[in-house]
């Protein structure tokens, strides 16, 4: 765990600058893409709250905007004790970028407190990932 512990770091980092008014719950991701640029993301709430966008899919269209698509590992940093695992909308999103993006959690206390580390094919079993039916969906 300590390999990424800088990453994790980064992420409580961008987590104070969360938007998040209506939920009150901060989260901040790092993502480390395989050029050695580290892209950050917070969540984004808004008061028509299905707009809201969490912190790991704001660090991934960064980065793609930014020209990157191939990624090492992300770091997410939530409040509370305990390391928050990414929604379901999010491992998608990291998913299209590859099954083996190693996902790594931690709670306020960052490196220094409980963390998980474990790969997008982990967290996302028999994931869809092609809609074309010639090609299949494995
Ligand atoms: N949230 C994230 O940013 N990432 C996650 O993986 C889980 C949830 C945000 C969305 C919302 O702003 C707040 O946490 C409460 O759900």
């Amino acid at each position: 765990m300590t390999r990424y512990r800088e990453l994790i770091e980064a992420a409580c980092r961008v987590r104070e600058r969360s938007h998040s008014p209506y939920s009150q719950f901060r989260v901040g991701a790092a993502l480390l893409g395989r050029s050695g640029t580290v892209y950050l993301g917070t969540n984004v709430e808004n008061a028509s709250f299905g707009l809201s966008n969490c912190a790991e899919r704001t660090a991934i269209f960064r980065a793609v905007t930014d020209g990157e698509t191939e990624f090492e590992a992300i770091a997410v940093c939530a409040d509370g004790e305990s390391p928050t695992p990414p929604c379901g909308a999010c491992r998608q999103v990291l998913m299209e970028f590859g099954p083996d993006l190693l996902v790594i959690t931690a709670g306020e206390r960052g490196a220094d407190g409980p963390c998980t580390e474990s790969t997008v094919a982990g967290l996302l079993p028999e994931a869809f990932r092609d809609f074309r039916p010639s090609k299949g969906n494995s």
